[in-house]
């Protein structure tokens, strides 16, 4: 078979360890052969392709980002774009695709598979947050990267007394806040999943400083208060309709500041979670999850993707991944709170 790789969505600390398996395994167990297309869906609408082989994978697991590049170009939402797709694997005689990538890329896969397309996904995302797989890779490297920034906030924030504020991403789940905030012990964890009081936020700060320590707020990106008890800011779309999120982190410190007489003072991680060398536990996942893709791939399981469930790796329906996103739920959130204030 004549097999075509693509990444899409946000880059993820682990996707060339995929790509790795899925050649390395492909090539040496099956015989196969590929093709990487170019930055995610435009790859294939444009026929961009480069050669990925054995040599090609070389070196590669532990580089962050990926040697294929990403975007966020949705073909469906361009004129002719699924029949562009088609016209590419024909040209190119392409028999399959896996596609790497989180809800927007595998829901574009799962849209594909029904229009007949040989397609087998594999869940990525630091946000943790795509459905039907307990874990995907990048989040552990994410939420390492959180935990150290907060381990060093900490000592700086007790020296100056203030009151310090990290933002993390996580647009509509707050899992890398969640298991940042609990790793790094952050005095309040703010979440997509739950509105907050922003007065409620304040009183365990000034608890915090009852107790002498300096309060650290861990909050996601797409945290949002209880609605009308604060004013925040919203930008432009993307192609999959997502809103550019504009600085909680600094809405919080004017409020916080403004509601406490106390000094807050926000850090934004921003890509930094993003970037650089995958975790060994996110090298592993991303490693077992190429292998089975291939292996699904090879047996024509078109349509599935990727899974862990517990420590096993095993196929899912693509619809049952992108079906919902995974959220934090009230339970998992209650834990957390026992150590706020
Ligand atoms: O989906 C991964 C992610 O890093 C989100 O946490 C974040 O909201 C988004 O991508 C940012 O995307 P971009 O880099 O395109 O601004």
């Amino acid at each position: 078979m004549r097999i075509g790789v693509l990444t899409g969505g946000g880059d993820c600390p682990g996707l060339n360890a995929v790509i790795r398996a899925v050649v390395r395994k492909g090539v040496e167990t099956y015989g196969h052969e590929f093709v990487g297309f170019r930055d995610g869906w435009r790859g294939p609408l444009d026929n961009d392709t480069c050669p990925l082989g054995v040599p090609e994978v070389r070196g590669i697991l532990p580089r962050g980002g990926t040697i294929l590049g990403s975007s966020r170009t949705n073909p469906f939402k361009v004129e002719g774009g699924v029949e562009r797709i088609k016209a590419t694997l024909a040209n190119d005689g392409i028999d399959a695709l896996i596609a790497i990538g989180g809800e927007d890329t595998l829901g574009v896969a799962n849209r594909l598979h029904q229009e007949g397309v040989h397609v087998v996904g594999v869940p990525k995302t630091i946000d943790n947050d795509l459905n039907a797989t307990d874990y995907t890779f990048g989040f552990d490297t994410a939420v390492n990267i959180a935990m150290e920034a907060i381990d060093r906030l900490h000592t700086t924030a007790e020296s100056h007394h203030r009151v310090l504020i990290v933002e993390v991403m996580g647009r509509h789940a707050g899992w890398i806040a969640l298991h940042a905030g609990l790793a790094g012990g952050a005095n309040v964890i703010l979440i997509p999943e739950r509105p907050f009081d922003i007065q409620q936020v304040c009183d365990y700060i000034e608890h915090r400083y009852r107790t002498h320590y300096a309060p650290i707020v861990v909050v996601a990106e797409g945290a949002v208060p209880v609605e009308g008890t604060m004013a925040v800011k919203e930008g432009a779309e993307d192609a999959f309709g997502h809103v550019r999120l504009m600085g909680i982190g600094q809405r919080l410190e004017e409020e916080i500041t403004k509601r406490t007489g106390k000094e807050a003072r926000a850090t934004v991680l921003g890509h930094i979670q993003r970037g650089g060398t995958p975790t060994a536990y996110d090298r592993v996942l991303a490693t077992r999850f190429g292998l089975h893709a291939i292996d699904a791939a090879h047996n024509g399981d078109w349509g599935t993707m990727t899974a862990l469930h517990g420590t096993r790796i095993e196929l899912v329906p693509l619809a049952e991944a992108t079906r919902e996103l995974k959220l934090v739920t009230p339970d998992l959130y209650a834990e957390a709170e026992v150590f706020f204030g």
